[in-house]
């Protein structure tokens, strides 16, 4: 079979990442191969996990590179000299242009902690997103894989998991719960599920 090659972008602990390389080494993602880990952020301790699982990573640091079109070009240019075909949003921060979406078409995908559309958009990510649903008081929250296109957390669900909200809830426990018993369960099973409709899609 023709592997897609996926690149997973990250801007921070990468536990997402982690479950992807987890499932990947132990057999799970047969379509694909993890090429390479893209980071905004130097210091995002995901760099460290590609590292040791020997994957090749390319940094374009908000900091160095404050220029969102500039970041673009960099991420971009690597994507294509690493031959990608797939993009994994797992944790990065940066909302990516209409320009840069529209090049990854049904190619690029993204992991969110909630279940779209509840608590997404602009100014819903990470922690943030975790305590709006403390604040509203849902009992049940979850994790979102979904395509990714010009709308902020607005393209075509891929997959949802539902996750009980438990009394005594802090935004922290909140978030590992989620990430444990559905992120890092349902982003892996989309990478081998994209991955498979490509490859597929390259054969014909
Ligand atoms: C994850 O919970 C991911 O869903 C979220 O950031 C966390 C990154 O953790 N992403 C967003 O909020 C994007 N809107 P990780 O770096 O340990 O994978």
């Amino acid at each position: 079979m023709n592997k897609i090659r996926v690149a997973v972008l990250c801007s921070g602990g990468g536990t997402n990442l982690q479950a992807i390389l987890d499932s990947a080494a132990a057999g799970r993602i047969p379509a694909g191969e993890i090429a390479l880990v893209v980071s905004d952020n130097a210091s995002a301790y995901a760099l460290e996990r590609a590292k040791k699982a020997g994957i090749e990573t390319v940094v374009a640091d908000k900091k160095e590179i404050p220029d969102r079109a500039e970041r673009e070009r960099r991420i971009l240019a690597a994507l294509e000299a690493h031959d990608i075909g797939l993009i994994v949003l797992a944790g990065f921060m940066t909302i990516l242009s209409e320009a840069f979406t529209r090049k990854y078409d049904h190619r690029m995908i993204n992991v969110h902690p909630s279940l779209i559309p509840s608590f997404c958009g602009p100014g819903f990510y990470g922690l943030k997103v975790h305590e709006a649903a403390l604040s509203r008081g849902v009992k049940v929250t979850g994790a979102t894989v979904h395509y990714v296109n010009e709308v902020c957390d607005g393209g075509p669900i891929i997959a949802q998991k539902a996750v009980c909200v438990e009394e005594g809830d802090t935004p922290e426990t909140l978030q590992k719960r989620v990430m444990r018993e559905a992120e890092w369960i349902i982003l892996p099973q989309a990478v081998e599920t994209v991955c498979e409709r490509l490859s597929k899609e390259r054969e014909i």
